[in-house]
């Protein structure tokens, strides 16, 4: 059996229902899986929700229900959102999983075993919405989060603590041998020079959190929401069966994803986070992971924000856009696309509803749509039926062969951006063939050149489709269903215009 390639996302908390931010995440990664099928490989992808912890708790207690409860039904709108956007996950895990629970508890005892966990005390400023402590250096001014701009409480407490200071050579070390694992490259230096700058170790338990994993040994104390949800990645990979007495749930969880040992997942190929929790995923994580002697992943990068028509998305501004109601207006497919055109992967972006109105027509319904019509038509007069194979002395046929390799290499450096240009690009390009052409003319003295630029377009056309999939899962198979071979039919606009 070959290692899988095996990909997640951040566990989404359920204190909030899904938006348009954590579906970028999640298409992101959709988009990547589908791209490696296609590419022939055996891809795991793991995603989930994030369901300890003081806020889902208060939530919970808001709205009248438990806290299990409310995560039941938050659960299920990422699932259904899920589902809307065609995201392909192999896994859905949620932190309250018993399998995943008992792993968390098992590395704890055994952290505890091997000194990497110690009993002590913490007093210090705590954010209750980043679940996170500041210190002096990073806290705003009135004692403010740097992240919500919220004021912190203070918070005294009994803390098991993870040794995090222990690590800080062994990381700077993996930075420096690993130049991929920090990705996009813009985003390293922050890490390595926080790191730099010393590490202290990380308190990992609570006692006024109720909602929590209890620590076995002493169950007063709740786990650390972020230690919890980090080891995710290796309980949903089967991690159970190394470290766990009980091994059945664990069996039963390899089962569930289809391989056989843990190893056939585990280290991860990439972890997407965005950047605000990008730390988290390169300090603490692979800390963690080196305490428990395990490989670290290959790479995690880190996307940036987006506001929406320039604003920060908030509940108190009304302004958060939810993907599912503008894929419903617009379809699925257009909104993942729109997402990973208008910003370079890894910077911040604007949504806007102008931009977006603007880019589908422009981009799909001018461009590809259009491009696909009238190839289409014409060759339905022009050539008949569509063979299977085409060759032929063709300049943009040969041009296609180049392009796939640009695109392989924007895939390689994740810039779903530079894939999407390429492909635009590409049908720009043979839109001006056609515009040279003028087939429709040409048809009138040359009906063997007419022929030729058809087929050189349908074959080009073809490829086009077949990028385009990973991004518009039902277009782009539809778009490929329309240029087989066979009869060509009479079919609606793939990308109907829309009125701006
Ligand atoms: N529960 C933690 C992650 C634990 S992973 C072991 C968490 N959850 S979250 O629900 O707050 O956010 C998860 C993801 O959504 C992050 O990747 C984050 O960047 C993304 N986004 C949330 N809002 C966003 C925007 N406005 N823009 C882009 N992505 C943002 O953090």
């Amino acid at each position: 059996m070959t290692k899988k390639f095996y990909i997640t996302t951040p566990l989404y908390y359920v204190n909030s229902v899904p938006h348009i931010g954590h579906a970028y995440t999640t298409i992101a990664q959709d988009i990547l899986a589908r791209y490696k099928r296609q590419q022939g490989f055996d891809v795991h992808y793991l995603t989930g929700t994030d369901e300890h912890g003081a806020n889902i708790e208060k939530t919970a207690a808001a709205n009248n229900v438990t806290p299990k409860a409310w995560a039941d039904s938050v659960a299920e709108k990422y699932k259904e959102m899920w589902k809307q956007l065609n995201i392909s996950y192999d896994d859905f895990i949620r932190t309250t999983d018993p399998h995943h629970e008992h792993v968390v508890q098992a590395i704890f005892e055994k952290l505890l075993k091997t000194g990497d966990i110690y009993l002590g005390s913490y007093s210090g400023k705590y954010c209750m919405s980043c679940e996170q402590y500041y210190n002096d250096s990073e806290i705003l001014e009135g004692n403010l989060c740097p992240v919500h701009k919220r004021p912190l409480t203070e918070v005294h407490e009994e803390t098991y603590f993870f040794k995090l200071s222990r690590y800080e050579k062994p990381l700077l070390k993996y930075y420096e041998e690993h130049p991929e694992f920090l990705s996009p490259k813009t985003r390293a230096n922050e890490i390595i020079n926080f790191v730099k700058g010393g590490l202290q170790d990380l308190s990992v338990t609570r006692t006024k959190v109720a909602w929590g994993i209890p620590v076995p040994s002493n169950p007063k104390h709740t786990i650390y929401v972020w230690f919890d949800a980090l080891i995710n990645y290796i309980s949903g990979a089967g991690f159970g069966t190394h470290i766990c007495d009980d091994k059945t749930e664990h069996e039963a969880q390899l089962k569930k994803i289809g391989v056989a040992t843990f190893e056939d997942l585990w280290p991860a190929d990439l972890h997407m986070v965005g950047k605000e929790i990008f730390r988290f995923h390169t300090v603490i994580w692979p800390a963690v992971l080196m305490a428990l002697n395990l490989p670290l992943p290959k790479k995690v990068f880190a996307h940036g924000w987006w506001t929406v028509e320039g604003e920060k998305m908030s509940k108190s501004l009304g302004n958060i856009v939810n993907p599912a109601e503008v894929a419903e207006k617009y379809g699925v497919d257009p909104v993942r696309a729109f997402l990973f055109r208008e910003v370079p992967f890894g910077q911040d972006g604007d949504f806007s509803m102008a931009s977006f109105k603007n880019r589908y027509n422009s981009d799909l319904a001018n461009n590809i749509g259009n491009l696909l019509s009238r190839t289409l038509n014409m060759a339905a007069k022009n050539i008949g039926d569509l063979p299977e194979t085409i060759t032929g002395n063709y300049k943009l046929l040969a041009k296609a062969g180049e392009v796939e390799k640009i695109i392989d290499a924007a895939y390689d450096e994740l810039a779903f951006d530079k894939v999407l240009e390429q492909i635009y690009g590409f049908a720009s390009d043979l839109n001006k063939l056609v515009d040279e052409k003028k087939p429709w003319e040409l048809a009138k003295t040359d009906p063997a050149a007419t022929k030729e630029v058809l087929l050189e377009l349908v074959a080009c056309l073809r490829y086009v489709a077949k990028w385009l999939t990973p991004f518009m899962p039902t277009i782009g198979p539809e778009m490929a269903r329309r240029l087989q071979p066979g009869k060509i039919e009479k079919y609606p606009p793939l990308f109907p215009r829309l009125e701006k």
